[in-house]
């Protein structure tokens, strides 16, 4: 397997979510232990018309270990010209395809979970990506879209050459209601031979051993925001409170480090979903004031304040 992570490993993957998984994240994340960091979702279609900012999405930090970033698209023949053009620029050591979006305006175009309800397609669409880049692909999934079909694609997903999914516990219909159904991803985990990673709800050491009993592998998304060193937790490290503080004020620092050029206010803003997450223990007149300030030094002081 050429893939940089053993599934079978102790620890869990962090699992890609837009405006959070970013370059300084994903490193903090892989710093802490993670197995596997994914990028997010970016549309085939805007870097395929040379947009900048979908490109600027896909910027790899070069001490990242994991260099995975996530396409998504409808049309398998688009897809793998932008995979083709990522391959030649980005230079990724994996393709994740992202077949588990909900949101309207993704599936209305025929991408992202709607494309579990066409099998063919998503084949279609694993295999042109693996020809054009020549690299492994690993695709993300939901239960279903208007049907829960999702042990049938991933046999189908399998056979076209996927090699390894993700499986979000959920229909996209579901959005992020009700509880992840972790027997389904079991399930799909038995119908293929292929890694199968679940994703859905793990906030707590508990819950992670809980899936782990299962036989799967883990991936995190929500859990780890505000919270990378919960991937050392999950490795069974301890970590104190001041290596928290720590961690989360160097996690600044490479945020504004890499978002130098679009300026300091701009970067301290693009931070404030992980702030929220950092301060969501401290004393809430601490955390309205942090999330309100436009000065690092106050930022820089207020992450003391992570519980
Ligand atoms: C804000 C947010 C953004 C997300 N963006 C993506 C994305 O770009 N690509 C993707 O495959 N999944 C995305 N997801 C789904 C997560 O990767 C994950 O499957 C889901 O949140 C369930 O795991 P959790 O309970 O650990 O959060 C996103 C989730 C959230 C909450």
């Amino acid at each position: 397997m050429d893939f940089l992570f053993d599934p079978s490993a102790e620890g869990a993957v962090l699992a890609p979510m837009a405006s959070f998984t970013d370059a300084p994240f994903r490193l903090v994340a892989e710093r802490f232990g993670a197995l596997w960091a994914v990028g997010e979702m970016v549309m085939s279609r805007s870097l395929l018309q040379g947009g900048a900012a979908a490109w600027e999405l896909l910027r790899l930090h070069p001490e990242e270990r994991s260099r995975v970033v996530q396409l998504a698209g409808a049309d398998p023949a688009a897809v793998a010209a932008a995979a083709s053009l990522v391959a030649e620029r980005v230079r990724p050591r994996a393709i994740d395809l992202n077949m588990g979006c909900p949101m309207p305006k993704v599936t209305a175009r025929g991408a992202g979970a709607a494309l579990l309800d066409d099998p063919e397609r998503a084949a279609r669409m694993v295999a042109g990506v693996r020809e054009a880049t020549g690299l492994p692909v690993s695709v993300k999934l939901r239960l279903g879209f208007s049907r829960v079909n999702v042990v049938e694609v991933a046999r189908v997903l399998e056979q076209a050459g996927a090699a390894l999914l993700r499986v979000h516990g959920r229909t996209a219909r579901q959005r992020y209601g009700g509880r992840a159904d972790w027997g389904r991803i079991s399930e799909v985990a038995g119908a293929v031979r292929i890694p199968v990673v679940g994703t859905g709800d793990v906030r707590t050491v508990a819950d992670y051993r809980e899936r782990r009993a299962l036989g799967l592998a883990v991936a995190v998304a929500r859990g780890a925001v505000g919270r990378p060193w919960f991937f050392a937790e999950l490795r069974g490290r301890a970590v104190t409170l001041a290596q928290k503080r720590q961690a989360a004020r160097e996690h600044l620092e490479l945020h504004l480090e890499w978002y130098a050029k679009r300026g300091e206010l701009w970067a301290l803003r693009a931070f404030r979903g992980h702030l929220s997450g950092y301060l969501a223990g401290a004393p809430p007149a601490l955390r309205r004031e942090a999330l309100a300030s436009e000065s690092v030094v106050r930022v820089m002081e207020a992450l003391t304040g992570v519980a």
